[in-house]
């Protein structure tokens, strides 16, 4: 097959991890509203941590990330493969997105951006 996989095949190639978050960190300049200016890389310490303490390192990764372009829904992330977007999500949020949507594959509808 020739051109862009389809989703589905994009699911089955190449994917080193089983869950990869990307959490918004960018900061704005003349400190206009932005991910990491409210409390994004608080967010990824505590991916990190859950991840840490789940001891699922070998299967998934929390980073940080440049702006994911949903600032106004910010902070915000997004879980591949999935491609799911997190919006306005705030600290005591991470251990319901951990256990939902990353242990149980289940993604958190309430925090979900649509498109
Ligand atoms: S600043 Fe976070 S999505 Fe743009």
């Amino acid at each position: 097959m020739h051109g862009v996989p389809t989703k589905y095949q994009s699911h089955q190639i190449l994917m080193k991890y089983k869950k990869h978050i990307f959490i918004c960190t960018n900061l704005k300049p003349d400190g206009k509203k932005s991910c990491g200016e409210v409390h994004g890389m608080q967010l990824v310490d505590a991916f990190k941590q859950l991840v840490k303490d789940h001891n699922l390192s070998v299967d998934v990764r929390a980073q940080k990330a440049g702006c994911l372009d949903v600032c106004g829904f910010g902070p915000a992330l997004v879980v591949y493969p999935e491609g799911v977007f997190y919006g306005k999500v705030q600290l005591e949020d991470v251990q319901e997105i951990f256990d939902k949507h990353i242990v149980h594959n289940e993604p958190v509808e309430r925090l979900r951006l649509k498109f």
